[in-house]
């Protein structure tokens, strides 16, 4: 079968990065499993399907079409009917709003095939909450990466700023907690590490240090 490498944990703790060094370093694909559940808020938005209503979102989220173009540098083009959403889904807005979605077991369902799918050769780096512990459970290496609420603020602070995007700190560790406390709290596929996954906490860590981590474990 087709090796999988799972990197599940809050938001903000470096996950993209390190899958991004991994799967360029490996040669692999990446699976950005968020961005499913950020376009499906997206589209629930924009065709005004209120969020309350769990088997519309779910229907939706059967039938998007939607395929993830690499582009430069790490960047993944992500296209619904063909339109560039890439910037979009990353609003506060569809943030909002994709973590409500994805508490959704019926979402979480239509969405796992589509997942799964993702794992071809020559191997699959998998960014998530439940891929280690829901979609790739067999996956032979997994990575649980957390860091304090306050170290992931900063650094999603930091990314905003890069942006122009004006937020304050103190808001941004306020949203965190509360996104932290749905993802851990939630009916389906709670966010906690796999049994089986190395847990490495990123707080005061370089992104370098934290992938040398990774490789040595891997022994890749
Ligand atoms: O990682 P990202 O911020 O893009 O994820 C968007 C939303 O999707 C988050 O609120 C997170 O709770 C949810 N999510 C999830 N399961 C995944 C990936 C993301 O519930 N595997």
């Amino acid at each position: 079968s087709v090796p999988v490498i799972t990197v599940d944990g809050p938001g903000g703790a470096g996950k993209g990065t390190l899958c991004y060094s991994l799967g360029s370093q490996l040669g692999w694909h990446m699976l950005d499993s968020g961005a499913l559940y950020r376009v499906t808020a997206l589209a629930a938005l924009e065709d005004e399907i209120p969020l309350s209503d769990d088997d519309a979102v779910a229907e939706l989220a059967r039938h998007l079409k939607l395929s993830f173009v690499p582009a430069a540098e790490g960047l993944t083009q992500v296209l619904l009917d063909g339109r560039d959403i890439s910037l979009a889904i990353r609003s506060e807005s569809c943030s909002a709003a994709a973590s409500k979605v994805a508490a959704m077991g019926e979402v979480r369902a239509a969405l796992l095939a589509r997942q799964r799918q993702m794992a071809v050769a020559p191997g699959l780096v998998a960014d998530g909450r439940d891929m280690g512990t829901v979609v790739f459970p067999d996956a032979p290496l997994k990575i649980f990466l957390t860091a304090s609420a306050r170290a992931r603020a900063e650094r999603r602070h930091r990314q905003l700023m890069a942006k122009g995007e004006s937020v304050t700190l103190a808001r941004l560790l306020e949203t965190i907690e509360e996104r932290d406390a749905r993802d851990r709290n939630r009916a389906e596929s709670p966010l906690v590490p796999a049994n089986d996954a190395l847990v490495i906490d990123s707080t005061g860590i370089s992104a370098d240090s934290v992938l040398d981590t990774v490789l040595q474990e891997a022994r890749l």
